[in-house]
């Protein structure tokens, strides 16, 4: 797997000789490319499968008591929800643009994130303060969205039960910064470099591809995804965007 120290040794090659820009970005799209097919060829029967299944135990609720059946079922998903994670991963540094207000965006994510943490059974307080008047902003939508729910849902894992979350938004000069800070059990400092690179997880089912995602997309966005935390008091994840 090439590391970021890996990707900027090829960044400084490809700068250095045109050919060699020529050859590493074909390879790039290649791998790209057959990485979108295998998730796709995979990702279809895979939806029939677990269909079929879910199906099945709604006919058959008996099915339920089978030996290893819960097991079974959890395994589908995550294999679904790596190949979801796969994809975007895989397509995260290709940008949609369009013009919107990132503060309409930050206050629906907050509404539904806050309808989601009400629905579950925990008590972990939400709050935030999205600056008015952040103004337009050109981006991919979508794909920043994907990257506040991870860091979101990453920060309710690490609350667990009850804790707090804190999502805020600003306008400076020339950058919109976002945080989003909780009190859950923070990173361990020879975990902290890890977190970025992609398959890695602490989680028994994660799969390690939402903050590589997330670090992707923003980075294509001209920005950076950076951490501060503290073991056993918190995380604050900043996410700043040139605007
Ligand atoms: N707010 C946080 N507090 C503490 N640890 C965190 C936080 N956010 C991320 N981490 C750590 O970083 C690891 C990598 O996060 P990432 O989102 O990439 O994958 P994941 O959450 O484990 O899996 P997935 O996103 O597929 O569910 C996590 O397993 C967790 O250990
Ligand atoms: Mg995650």
């Amino acid at each position: 797997m090439l590391t970021n120290i890996d990707l900027n040794k090829m960044n400084h090659l490809m700068e250095q000789n045109k050919d060699t820009k020529q050859i590493i970005s074909q390879l790039l799209e290649n791998h790209h490319t057959a990485v979108s097919m295998i998730a796709h060829e995979i990702r279809n029967p895979l939806t029939l499968v677990s269909s079929s299944l879910q199906i099945m135990e709604a006919q058959h609720p008996e099915v339920k008591e089978f030996h290893n059946w819960k097991l079974m079922m959890e395994d589908v998903r995550f294999m679904c929800d790596l190949l979801n994670q796969l994809s975007t991963f895989n397509n995260s540094s290709t940008l949609h643009h369009s013009v919107f207000s990132i503060e309409k965006l930050l206050k629906n994510i907050s509404v539904s994130f806050a309808i989601s943490l009400d629905a579950s059974d925990c008590d972990i307080e939400f709050s935030s303060k999205i600056a008015s008047g952040m103004g337009d902003f050109t981006g991919d939508k979508i794909k920043l969205e994907e990257v506040l729910l991870n860091i979101l849902q990453n920060a309710r894992d690490a609350v667990g039960e009850s804790g707090s979350i804190f999502l805020s938004a600003e306008r400076l000069s020339d950058s919109i910064v976002i945080r989003c800070r909780d009190t859950g059990c923070g990173i361990p400092d020879e975990r902290i470099d890890t977190i970025f690179d992609m398959f890695v997880t602490y989680k028994e089912n994660g799969t390690g591809l939402g903050l590589s995602s997330a670090k992707r997309i923003v980075e294509a966005h001209g920005g950076a995804l950076t951490v501060d935390s503290v073991p056993d008091k918190g995380s604050v994840f900043t996410v700043t965007l040139p605007a």
